[in-house]
């Protein structure tokens, strides 16, 4: 398990999301209701960013489909998605989210 340093907690106001790359991982982080939440960017669907999504009730809708997947969980909530995206533990610590890689939350 390895914890990796993303950006302040303040870079992303409720009901949004940012992009934070890895050198192998492409990670969606999401400020819902003042709790952080970290899946997989990339739809299990098809090629598309879910940190580009509307984010809405801990859920984002991948903006190329219209699927839903749950913030807290990673499952695909509505179609067209049927897979889930793995989801990460993340953590604040001075003002930083940390992202647990290789765990599910
Ligand atoms: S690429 Fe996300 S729903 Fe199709």
């Amino acid at each position: 398990m390895e914890k990796v340093k993303t950006i302040k907690s303040t870079d992303i106001a409720e009901n949004s999301s940012a992009l934070f790359e890895t050198n192998t991982q492409q990670i969606a982080l999401f400020n819902c209701e003042g709790q952080f939440y970290a899946i997989d960017d990339m739809c299990s669907h098809a090629e598309a960013s879910l940190s580009e999504g509307e984010v809405y009730d801990c859920k984002v809708e991948c903006p190329l489909h219209g699927a839903e997947f749950d913030l807290k969980t990673g499952e695909a909530v509505t179609l067209p998605a049927t897979k889930s995206v793995n989801t990460y533990k993340t953590e604040i610590i001075d003002g930083y989210i940390y992202v647990e890689m290789g765990t599910d939350a």
